[in-house]
């Protein structure tokens, strides 16, 4: 079975690989270090990824010096595309930007130098001072686990700082909503935990700045 299957993975990261040198001139761009080639943009883009989003790709990465290839996320586990937050530190500092300002869709090609990789030592299969190019294919963008719009609809008085009362009130609507009934004493530690380890000047409210910690957006 195990034989079978190797193949077939394999297989689905050359495809994307042959898209590559299929030939067409593609636009490239070059930000903090990083080229960027734009290998198939969708005709219509509904939200275009910014810092603290929460997006869903497929990356294969190759050395740059011979092409090998020493990851392809559609032969990892179970082959499911990657959810991460961007921006913040999830994944290696080239792939944070060169991920940016991308549409649900759009494939990119892009090349990476080791200071935003993995650095003059390398890190298991990566080998010192390599430059490092991913074949990224985005699926999803969606809003950050702590965005601008989840700190209003928790913050019911628009005071900007989020009470006990309306954290409560918050995980109290959440669990109504995904049905599961739970018992009270797993909400007060719930919500214990989450001052814990958000407030942090210990005020006995989350402050905006103290929420907002991926700061990608004005609260
Ligand atoms: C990696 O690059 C650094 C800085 O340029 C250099 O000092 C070091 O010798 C290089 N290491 C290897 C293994 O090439």
């Amino acid at each position: 079975m195990f034989a079978l299957f190797k193949p077939l993975f394999f297989l689905q990261c050359f495809s994307l690989l042959s898209v590559r040198v299929s030939g067409q001139t593609n636009e490239v761009v070059f930000k903090e270090g990083v080229k960027i080639e734009v290998i198939e943009l969708p005709s219509e883009c509904s939200q275009k990824s910014k810092k603290g989003d929460l997006v869903n790709a497929h990356y294969d990465g190759y050395l740059a010096e011979d092409n090998t290839k020493f990851y392809c996320s559609r032969s990892e586990q179970d082959g499911h595309p990657k959810w991460f937050v961007l921006g913040v530190g999830q994944v290696i500092k080239g792939l944070d930007i060169s991920m940016m300002d991308m549409c649900p869709g759009e494939k990119r090609k892009v090349t990476i130098p080791p200071t935003l990789a993995y650095g003059i030592h390398g890190s298991g299969k990566i080998p010192p001072n390599a430059t490092l190019i991913f074949e990224i294919e985005l699926f999803a963008v969606t809003k950050g686990p702590r965005s601008v719009e989840a700190f209003k609809n928790i913050d019911l008085d628009n005071d900007r700082k989020l009470s006990r009362d309306e954290l409560n009130h918050y995980l109290t609507e959440e669990f109504l909503r995904d049905g599961k009934p739970r018992d009270r004493s797993v909400h007060d530690q719930i919500l214990q935990d989450i001052f814990q380890k958000n407030d942090l000047d210990e005020d006995g409210f989350i402050s905006a700045k103290e929420y907002n910690v991926y700061q990608h957006d004005e609260l």
